[in-house]
């Protein structure tokens, strides 16, 4: 059977030496690239985004399920967000204690009261899983999240397959690099935020990319820029403050900014609290989602994205009441789905309170944050929980099961790093994006793929949390 990267290769540290000085070229020579975090906003400071030397085994069966399964998501996503009294009583408890997400949830209220102005919407989704181990040594795939907003590394993973590919070659692997399969999300994620600028029907109206302050990841959007420009869109590139000084709507609710119609908002920022530094910012959030833009995602949609929502999800007939008609699709989702349990007042949550200290190393606690770091792992779990138990500050959070991948051994290539083999998890991605106007599918597909890799010694975090790495699937 077709395997992995062989240890005489893996272990042989002359040859990974020189692979290592291959790739970081090869990286650069494909874009896969990020600015220097101390100039962030300078071209000239640019370096290759970490990446491992190695692509990484994936069953190919698992591989094909997750992309498979990511247009279901789409649906699914797409369901809760028109859902209103479902996202109400899902969050009920998390809006009480969690000031971010209650925040969140008064702008979805007060465009509720207003009337969406518009029918059109775009979604870009990334379904994360992981790999468990069974007993059997087959894996199976479980969801750790899905990602509504901002959803990144589209960009640079179209450009990673073939930095692997070259590795390969070079090494005298060229039946492996055969078997990292083709990629390019960022083809899909333009495909659909153009049919989206299409639709709202304005030559020239501009997709407004509402971005971050320090443009560290700029690369990854560039390449999805790129696509739209090729195509004849206008994109801009705004941040916050930008829109909050020389944004405004007309009395049809079309969003100007700088004097430039904005047919989609594409937001690359706005999911964490520090991403509003300032009443402003909140003012600014609202003015675009009261707007005629097409939001990527609009706030309803953000809202289907949150921690409390999946683990929702996972109670008996809620994915059932989705898809009253379709056992398949709801069986296909649910076996994705790992254990996830309440903490929401009363005796369900108490007992999720006494399993959770019992056996801290089985599970996860995670809060109603985005962007890698905020999870709580271990004994952490136990002190993090015996402070709060009996308060609802505890509803500001779920409990997960803890997924346990088989590990492997790889480089991880960042910056300044020395060279040395660590043992690695990996994360596997599906990209799948939507369009929808009125009661019409008019797009839903699954773009693409994304393999990021950590040092097993990290319980937590992604590649823009410094983490994580770029990777390919090795299929097996
Ligand atoms: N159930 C889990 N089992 C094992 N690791 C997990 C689990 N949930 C999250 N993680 C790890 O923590 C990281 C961040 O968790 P995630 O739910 O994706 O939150 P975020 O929104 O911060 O990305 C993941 O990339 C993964 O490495
Ligand atoms: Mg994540």
């Amino acid at each position: 059977m077709a395997q992995g990267i062989p240890n005489e290769v893996l272990m042989n540290t002359t040859l990974v030496k020189d692979l290592a000085d291959v790739a970081k070229d090869a990286a650069l020579l494909q874009g896969v690239l990020m600015r220097i975090q101390e100039k962030p906003n300078s071209s000239e400071l640019v370096t290759y985004a970490p990446f491992t030397l190695f692509p990484t085994p994936v069953p190919k069966a698992v591989f094909l399920q997750a992309l498979s399964l990511q247009t279901h998501y789409n649906i699914l996503v797409d369901k809760i967000s028109q859902d209103s009294t479902f996202l109400e009583e899902a969050l009920a408890s998390t809006i009480a204690v969690d000031d971010f997400t209650a925040r969140l949830f008064r702008i979805h209220q007060q465009i509720l009261k207003e009337g969406r102005s518009q029918s059109i919407m775009l979604g870009i989704n990334r379904s994360d899983y992981m790999l468990d181990q069974r007993a059997d040594g087959s894996s199976s795939l479980k969801q750790i999240e899905i990602n509504t907003f901002a959803a990144s590394f589209g960009g640079l993973s179209s450009h990673t397959p073939d930095v692997h590919r070259h590795i390969l070659n070079v090494a005298g692997r060229l039946e492996e690099s055969q078997r990292i399969p083709d990629n390019n999300p960022a083809a899909g994620q333009a495909r659909a935020v153009a049919k989206a600028w299409e639709l709202y029907g304005s030559e020239r109206a501009v997709v407004m990319f509402l971005v971050e302050e320090s443009q560290r990841n700029i690369f990854d959007q560039r390449f999805i820029e790129n696509e739209l420009w090729k195509r004849k869109i206008p994109t801009v590139r705004k941040r916050f403050d930008d829109v909050h000084k020389k944004g405004s709507l007309d009395q049809d609710k079309r969003l100007f900014v700088d004097g430039q119609e904005v047919a989609v908002v594409y937001y690359r920022n706005g999911y964490m609290p520090d991403n509003y530094i300032s009443e402003e910012t909140w003012d600014t959030r609202l003015l675009m989602e009261r707007s005629l833009a097409v939001k990527c995602p609009d706030i309803s949609t953000h809202l289907a994205g949150t921690k409390k929502v999946q683990q929702v999800l996972a109670r008996p007939e809620v994915l059932e009441k989705f898809f009253p008609d379709q056992p398949d699709m709801v069986e296909q989702i649910r076996a994705t789905f790992a254990g996830l349990y309440s903490l929401d007042m009363g005796s369900e949550g108490d007992e999720t309170v006494a399993m959770a200290l019992a056996t801290p190393d089985r599970f996860v606690l995670k809060p109603q944050r985005e962007g890698g770091g905020n999870n709580i792992y271990g004994s952490e779990i136990c002190q993090v929980l015996e402070g709060m138990k009996e308060s609802t500050e505890r509803t500001a959070y779920i409990l997960m099961d803890k997924i346990h991948p088989t590990p492997g051994q790889n480089y991880l290539l960042r910056q300044d790093a020395p060279l040395k083999v660590s043992t690695c998890l990996s994360e596997l991605g599906a990209f799948g994006v939507y369009v929808r106007q009125g009661k019409d599918m008019v797009m839903n597909e699954c773009i693409g793929h994304l393999l990021r890799t950590k040092s097993s010694e990290h319980s937590d975090g992604g590649v823009a949390a410094g983490v994580a790495v770029l990777d390919n699937p090795l299929l097996v």
